[in-house]
């Protein structure tokens, strides 16, 4: 692709799909067996901490099994070689992008691996569980939430985000259904700021009708494809 130097890539849970961690939106909105409401929201969190607390311990779990893809790796690669912007915004909370060496990635909905103290607002790398109220390394209060945005709450470091888009001259988005906002309204912004759009996912999406582009098939298979073509 000629003429393109600032690139913003959205991934979601399609990318870590091979990896072994589930999508959410596969099977009728249960996430893992559990309403979405439920685990994923500060209502849920309030109502039953200890259901919540041992919902992300195994995703933690889940998480530290894992392994990175060639999806994963064909974009670490890219991240590497690419001498203009690149920025990998992420979904999902798996640390997958790192673990295959990707730099530039920015976790807008939170990080499995990290605990939010709400007594003293520090944050932890965590990769033992929550459940038992273990005490902030910091304050030592017993107040660490997973550091998951959840629904309702804000998600992280939107500025950059949104600044990054205005640069870009192409938006690749990977393996997201398109249902959730803002990250779902993300191509509507790289198009105001004139940027190509590509997006990499297993099947049609809602967001489809505004990329200049859908290829539909694994990641596995597209992302290393579409890395290369980049590549040359
Ligand atoms: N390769 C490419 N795409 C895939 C693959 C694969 N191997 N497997 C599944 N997909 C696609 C699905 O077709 C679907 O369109 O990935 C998408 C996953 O969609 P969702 O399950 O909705 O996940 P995501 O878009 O990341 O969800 C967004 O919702 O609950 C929240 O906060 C959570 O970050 C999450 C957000």
């Amino acid at each position: 692709m000629d003429g393109i130097r600032n690139i913003v890539i959205l991934t979601g849970a399609g990318i870590s799909a091979e990896s072994g961690l589930r999508t959410f939106r596969a099977d009728d909105g249960l996430w893992e067996d559990h309403r979405v409401e439920d685990v994923a929201s500060p209502q849920g969190f309030r109502r039953d901490p200890e259901l919540v607390q041992r919902f992300y311990d195994a995703r933690r779990e889940n998480v530290i099994a894992a392994q990175p893809n060639p999806a994963h790796a064909a974009l670490a690669r890219l991240d590497e070689a690419w001498e203009g912007e690149l920025l990998i915004v992420t979904q999902n909370i798996d640390d997958l992008h790192e673990r295959a060496g990707a730099r530039r990635v920015l976790h807008m909905h939170g990080e499995a691996l990290s605990a939010w103290c709400l007594a003293c607002d520090a944050r932890h790398r965590w990769t033992g569980t929550l459940l038992e109220g273990p005490p902030c390394p910091a304050c030592g209060e017993a107040a660490l939430r997973p550091d998951i945005v959840w629904f309702g709450e804000m998600p992280y470091r939107m500025d950059e985000i949104f600044a990054a888009l205005a640069r870009a001259d192409l938006f690749v988005s990977i393996g997201t259904s398109g249902a959730v906002y803002p990250a779902a309204g993300f191509v509507q912004q790289a198009k105001s700021a004139r940027a190509r759009t590509l997006e990499l996912n297993l099947e049609r999406s809602q967001g489809s009708a505004w990329f200049d582009e859908t290829r539909l098939g694994p990641a596995s298979e597209l992302v290393p494809a579409w890395v290369e073509e980049m590549l040359g």
